[in-house]
């Protein structure tokens, strides 16, 4: 079976990369995790991807400042060296510019913290609390120029209690996004690899 080779971004724990590493395992799953790569070299997530034998990098944001396009750059080689088909961001925590998201166009997937289009951008949890809401979850969308607004591809629900905090309601929704990234990479490479192949 012909599986995208993906590289999967992380800022730091990377539970979420642990449920795609696992999903990728099985031969028919059509993404290939061979690359985990992080701009934060002491992100726990790498050491865990390292002993499951995947390949990993580091790109450190802080040397290049304010220049965000600099940093991509950088990483850009790496995605190259490793003949990346896919990126999937997982607990990233940096914005992308234009000329990144350009060209990775079509071929890059985000996990977020909310029922988007509702509380794109950082502190969804309590957001999401302090409007009253009955109910928040998990959205994996494409990556598009404006932070959290591609298209979504799949999202979970789950409700919010009387006495939630942010912590209580991250805790809730985290098991949901493990089990929906992996099934949301399924469908994102699956609809890449039909969106590449030639018309007849
Ligand atoms: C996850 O909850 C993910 O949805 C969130 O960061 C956490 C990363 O956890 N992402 C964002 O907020 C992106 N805007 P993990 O490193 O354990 O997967």
């Amino acid at each position: 079976m012909n599986r995208l080779r993906t590289a999967i971004l992380i800022s730091g724990r990377g539970s979420n990369m642990r449920a795609i590493l696992e999903a990728a395992n099985a031969t028919d799953y059509p993404a290939e995790a061979v690359l985990v790569l992080s701009n934060r070299p002491e992100a726990e997530g790498l050491s865990h991807a390292d002993r499951h034998g995947i390949a990993t990098a580091a790109v450190d944001h802080k040397p290049f400042g304010n220049d965000r396009e600099a940093f991509e750059r950088a990483m850009q080689v790496v995605l190259e060296q490793h003949r990346i088909e896919m990126i999937v961001l997982a607990g990233f925590m940096r914005i992308l510019t234009p000329w990144f998201v350009a060209k990775w166009s079509g071929r890059m997937i985000n996990i977020h913290p909310s029922l988007l289009p509702k509380y794109p951008g950082l502190n969804t949890h309590q957001r999401a609390i302090d409007a009253g809401d009955a109910e928040a979850g998990c959205s994996v969308h494409w990556v598009t120029e404006g932070v959290d607004q591609g298209g979504v591809i799949a999202q979970a629900r789950v409700p919010i209690r009387p006495d939630d905090t942010s912590e209580t309601l991250a805790q809730r929704i985290l098991p949901e996004e493990h089990k929906l990234y992996p099934k949301a990479v399924r469908l994102a490479a699956l609809e890449i690899m039909q969106r590449s192949q030639p018309a007849i």
